[in-house]
């Protein structure tokens, strides 16, 4: 029997500590929560992309009366991204939540269908991706998307 061990690196920091351009892009995301449609749940999610061009594509979580036909602020920005801009990776995802009572404290985390969108984003365009989670004061950074998806499915195994 062998025991492994995977790590992921992230970073804590206070707003202020991340670069001139992470500010920018955070605070897309956070602007992108006010055009959430969440009529359901009232947890308005922000997301805004970065892209190799320094385009940024903003997308925020879109609710329906059927729940799943909903989509997640991360893939609404990410498709988005994809379908405006099919040749320029991404360079930095932002992500960003409020209640009725505002911002978030904490820093959210994508969801598991989400990470598995980014994954194939990533391994799209052969680039990972910077993923800024803002809280209210602190940001989560994680220099690498693939770290919030260990052992993802990636595809290979299917059939050519
Ligand atoms: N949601 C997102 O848009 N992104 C996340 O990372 C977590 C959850 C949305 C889905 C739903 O519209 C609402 O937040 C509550 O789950």
């Amino acid at each position: 029997m062998e025991y492994k061990k995977i790590e992921i690196n992230y970073q804590l920091c206070q707003l202020e500590e991340l670069s001139e351009v992470e500010q920018m892009v955070v605070k897309k995301s956070i602007e992108a929560t006010n055009t959430a449609y969440a009529k359901y749940s009232h947890f308005y999610v922000g997301a805004a992309a970065l892209l190799n061009n320094g385009t940024v594509v903003m997308g925020s979580n879109q609710e329906n009366a059927a729940f799943p036909s909903s989509l997640c602020a991360e893939r609404t920005a990410v498709f988005a991204a994809q379908a405006t801009y099919p040749n320029e990776p991404i360079k930095i995802l932002a992500i960003a939540a409020k209640t009725d009572s505002g911002l978030l404290k904490d820093p959210i985390t994508p969801c598991g269908a989400c990470r598995q969108v980014l994954m194939e984003t990533s391994s799209r365009y052969q680039k990972p991706f910077k993923v800024i989670m803002v809280g209210k004061e602190q940001a989560l950074v994680l220099h690498d998307n693939r770290g919030l998806l260990p052992f993802a499915f990636d595809g290979s195994d299917l059939p050519e």
